[in-house]
């Protein structure tokens, strides 16, 4: 797919190499530039997933594309007997694990190195899937997508949460600047990376949102899929059953 092909950096390496090269190097600096960009607001959208999943009270949940485990810690919430986190950037789940040593959800949540287009996890494992901003960086979104419909349980769930595309005018106007300008400029000052921010730019602007992604996820078999628009639309949650 088109967005299969936006990647980071312009050389030979597979785009997984490029992002979780790209994920090590802003790893230090990746909490405090997502609540600088986002105003805290990505916590929020985090907890409006977690309560999708309340009805269910999923035992063994899976968090894809962990990063520093924020949506891992969220999920802790819902009184799990486990949560992994799977991510192809170390230097992301090292951050990740000190944070869990502090919050002393160390035993609940643990974090490996795993990748979503090559998981080792046998099939109808988890009552739940969680991917916070994770699928826009998949390098085959659909190879991902049909992984991740293996290792849920029949009759579990899948909520990814990733960036959408407003439709109202004066927002729309508002968020192509910001995501052309004021996102780069403080990615660039503040992140050890010149590319990284601008890749956030162009990643989002490729991606399927809203009904497309809908069309994809039941492409890949989940049932019921649905999404609910965030803020404006900036955001959204996608939802899928097995
Ligand atoms: C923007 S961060 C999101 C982190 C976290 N989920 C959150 O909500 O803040 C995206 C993460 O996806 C990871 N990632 C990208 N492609 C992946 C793949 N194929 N399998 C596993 N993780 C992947 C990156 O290494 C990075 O840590």
């Amino acid at each position: 797919m088109q967005h299969d092909k936006v990647t980071p950096y312009q050389d030979r390496e597979s785009k997984n190499q490029q992002v979780a090269k790209m994920f090590d190097a802003i790893s230090g600096r990746y909490d405090f530039l997502n609540s600088l960009l986002s105003a805290g607001i990505h916590k929020g959208w985090r907890k409006k997933c977690v309560k999708l999943l309340e009805p269910k009270q999923p035992k063994r949940i899976l968090d894809v594309a962990t990063g520093t485990g924020d949506f891992a810690i969220a999920c802790a919430t819902l009184k799990p007997e486990s949560i992994t986190g799977i991510d192809i950037s170390e230097g992301m789940m090292k951050v990740g694990r000190e944070k869990l040593k502090q919050l002393k959800l160390d035993q609940l949540i643990h974090l490996e190195t795993g990748n979503a287009e090559a998981l080792h996890f046998t099939e109808n494992s988890f009552d739940a899937i969680v991917v916070g901003f994770g699928v826009r960086n998949f390098q085959n979104l659909e190879l991902g997508l049909s992984n991740l419909y293996k290792v849920l349980k029949p009759g579990g769930t899948l909520v990814v949460l990733e960036f959408s595309y407003p439709t109202n005018f004066l927002v729309k106007t508002f968020y192509n600047f910001y995501f052309s300008y004021i996102t780069p400029l403080i990615g660039r000052i503040f992140s050890k990376d010149r590319r990284a921010y601008s890749y956030l730019t162009e990643s989002v602007k490729a991606f399927p949102h809203n009904q497309d992604f809908v069309d994809i996820l039941l492409k890949q078999h989940f049932k019921n899929a649905t999404y609910k628009s965030l803020s404006w639309g900036v955001a959204a949650i996608y939802k899928g059953e097995k």
